[in-house]
């Protein structure tokens, strides 16, 4: 069977990629969150201290690029692949508010969005890859075979973002974990170099009402109807 390329994008915490690795392990195929690597470079500008007194330093964070190495390892417990900064595993250091406060100042930088978008373009060059981001439908592969976009009010996102941050032991209140989803919607979307827009080809999926299974029941269909035409 011919193996596509499936790009979701998206605003921040629409459950992309709870569908994604849903999808991707019921297709057989790799699953990329690139938002995981933009979360890595912050997680790095923090460790170096290139973010001080909440000023991010960006001529520094850019000449260090080179020294950033990311990769994705399958974890076969858990069943997706955790992301690796130079051989350290930082899955969960990456899902703090504090990285997800700074990553969409960093991801607006057009040199590290060159570097990740090449190396995303190397993991898709074989297909067989669901891929979920903010551009991944109109930079990284405009020509997938089937482009997702999803969208949920803010408040539907801030309350799961919130559920999930408190189940993994976070201390932070609803009003700042939707103070962050709206300030990176508003970055992510307005920055220059790839800004979150719909692609024009991308089938939009409004998930505010819809149940995991629902939405990997409607994209499967999706898969299969690009299967075919490929
Ligand atoms: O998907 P996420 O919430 O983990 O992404 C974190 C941030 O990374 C998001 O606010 C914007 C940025 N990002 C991006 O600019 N381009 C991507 N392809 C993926 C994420």
């Amino acid at each position: 069977m011919n193996k596509i390329v499936i790009a979701i994008d998206g605003f921040s915490s629409t459950g992309k990629s709870t569908i994604a690795k849903r999808l991707a392990n019921q297709l057989n195929y790799i699953y990329v969150d690139t938002g995981a690597m933009y979360r890595a470079v912050t997680y790095f500008a923090l460790k170096n201290d290139f973010i001080k007194n909440k000023k991010l330093d960006s001529e520094a964070l850019i000449s260090s690029l080179e020294a950033i190495n990311i990769s994705f390892k399958f974890n076969d417990e858990l069943g997706f692949a955790e992301v690796y900064l130079n051989g350290e595993n930082i899955e969960s250091e990456i899902r703090t508010l504090e990285v997800s406060s700074y990553v969409s100042p960093v991801a607006t930088l057009s040199e590290v969005r060159r570097k990740l978008v090449e190396q995303q373009q190397l993991m898709g060059k074989g297909k067989g890859i669901v891929m979920d981001g903010r551009d991944i439908g109109t930079v990284v592969f405009p020509d997938a075979e089937l482009k997702i976009f999803m969208t949920a009010s803010a408040e539907t996102r801030a309350k799961r973002r919130f559920k999930e941050l408190l189940e993994r032991g976070h201390n932070l209140s609803y009003d700042e974990v939707l103070e962050n989803v709206t300030t990176r919607d508003r970055i992510d979307s307005t920055r220059e170099d790839s800004p979150l827009v719909i692609a024009d080809d991308a089938i939009e999926i409004d998930n505010s009402d819809l149940t995991i299974e629902e939405q990997v029941e409607t994209i499967l269909k999706l898969v299969n109807k690009a299967i075919k035409k490929d």
